[in-house]
């Protein structure tokens, strides 16, 4: 959100997320290349792009960091304040929406930069890059994207290419 916590980002030697980050903080559009370079590679996230390992490593990053608001089963719950609601990430509802109607025309990169900026609600930004790539992984295992055998890696450039498309495509 606010810049001090954006510059840690520095730290994890990722200059591309850093600058993803600063787009997105800023306002300005989704940074290239778009998802729509991705899908012409042919690259997407129905590509087996990740692995079981790792999506169990992101199920435990995610109860430490944020199965507190958004449970242990992604159905989400309210805040302590009673008024703020943490999504469900998973199910019918996962986002407020569905897992691709919500990162539908993006990359796995975006999803990651709109993750790691904004969550945990407390202290965005605060985690490694590899959790917060950890943490997508379960999510797409619990929003129905297979796994496949290698990990996917926490590299920009790597996470832009992948496009989130429809099911069906
Ligand atoms: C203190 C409670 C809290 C914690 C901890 C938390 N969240 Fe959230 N999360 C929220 C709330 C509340 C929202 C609704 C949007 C908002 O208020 O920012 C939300 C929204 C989201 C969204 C929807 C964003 C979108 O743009 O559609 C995702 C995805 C998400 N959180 C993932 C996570 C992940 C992953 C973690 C752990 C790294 C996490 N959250 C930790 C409270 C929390």
């Amino acid at each position: 959100m606010t810049s001090p916590s954006n510059c840690r980002l520095w730290s994890f030697g990722a200059p591309g997320i850093a600058l993803g980050l600063t787009m997105a903080i800023g306002g300005t559009s989704v940074p290239l290349p778009s998802a729509a370079t991705a899908r012409a590679q042919g690259r997407t996230v129905w590509d087996r792009v990740y692995s079981r390992a790792q999506s169990a490593r992101g199920e435990a990053a995610y109860k430490l960091s944020c199965g507190y608001c958004h449970k242990d089963d992604l159905s989400g719950g309210f805040m302590d304040d009673g008024v703020g609601r943490a999504v469900p990430l998973a199910g019918p509802h996962a986002f407020n929406s569905t897992f691709e109607a919500r990162w539908k025309d993006q990359t796995l990169g975006d999803m990651v930069y709109a993750i790691a900026s904004t969550m945990p609600k407390e202290s965005p930004t605060s985690l490694p890059l590899s959790a917060y790539v950890d943490i997508v992984t379960f999510l797409l295992d619990r929003n129905g994207v297979p796994a496949g055998e290698t990990d996917l890696p926490a590299d920009v450039s790597t996470l832009r290419a992948i496009a989130i498309t429809p099911a069906s495509h």
